[in-house]
């Protein structure tokens, strides 16, 4: 089987990325079924990489429709050792305005019909969870984005992703009430993600694209998905540098990753 140590989920918007050569397409089958699409391994930096486009090439997955377990497997099983999953959200600050980038260190769970774990059917475990991203995948993710200098994109290292479930966006009492808990962005998909990354012991950091104010914003009224295209078209041009930035980096210092060591003390059933 082909091999990767850096894997890639790209969210709305980005269903590719151009930089990759000598692309082989991968199609994985797992006990969970299939990804959402063939994977896509090429050299980025010098390095293998494995891309997958978390809904499909053709965006035909809904969020609740992820095969979220099958694709952090497929990761797994080609060797994936650090995971950047760049993601479309709404802002839920003023600051953090469209187009901007958010590296968002802390997650809170509204989905509610996703299975978020490869255990269960006999063997029990608890990954611990109080810090759901790499912090240390996570600083290599802004140091590359900050290094870029990018034109009209702000970062904001760290943040509170609000994981909802759709596929309807929120009403303004929702997003309001997420504001009032000091969330920094909203996107339906991290959070399982982040849960199986850390069972599977790979390190994961999130690299959120900002494309609109949800609608608790006065100006700003509700969310459209046309809104939505328009700035995801103009940042997943960015979005791609800063992941190329990204693999550069952690090709030339791969970050320690309490990730990598997850399992040694979740397990409760006795496996021998
Ligand atoms: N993805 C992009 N914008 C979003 C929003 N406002 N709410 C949830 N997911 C999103």
């Amino acid at each position: 089987m082909a091999q990767a140590q850096i894997g890639i989920i790209g969210g709305s918007g980005l269903y590719k990325m151009d930089a990759l050569k000598d692309v082989e397409e991968v199609r994985v089958d797992t006990p969970f079924g299939s990804p959402s699409d063939a994977l896509i391994l090429g050299t980025l930096e010098g390095t293998r990489v494995a891309f997958l486009a978390r809904h499909g090439r053709n965006h035909t997955l809904l969020p609740s429709e992820l095969p979220f377990r099958a694709n952090i497997y497929a990761m797994k099983s080609l060797g994936v050792e650090y995971l950047i999953s760049a993601s479309a959200v709404g802002s839920l600050k003023e600051e953090a305005k469209p187009l901007d980038m958010v590296v968002p260190d802390q997650f809170i769970d509204r989905t509610k019909n996703r299975i978020s774990t490869f255990f269960g059917s006999g063997i029990v475990a608890h990954i611990a969870f109080g810090d759901p991203v790499c912090k240390n995948l996570a600083g290599v993710v802004a140091d590359a984005v900050a290094s870029l200098e990018l034109p009209d994109v702000t970062l904001h290292r760290g943040g509170t992703y609000v994981c909802m479930e759709g596929p309807a966006f929120s009403t303004k009492a929702e997003s309001n009430l997420y504001r009032s808990w000091g969330a920094t962005i909203i996107g339906m998909t991290n959070l399982p993600e982040a849960k199986l990354a850390r069972e599977a012991e790979i390190a994961y950091a999130t690299l959120a694209l900002v494309t609109d104010y949800d609608c608790w914003h006065p100006d700003h009224d509700s969310v459209t998905v046309e809104m939505v295209i328009a700035n995801l078209q103009r940042n997943a041009v960015n979005a791609q540098k800063a992941i190329q930035e990204t693999v550069g980096r952690i090709s030339q210092n791969p970050p320690a990753s309490d990730a990598h060591s997850a399992l040694k003390y979740a397990i409760l059933t006795p496996l021998d």
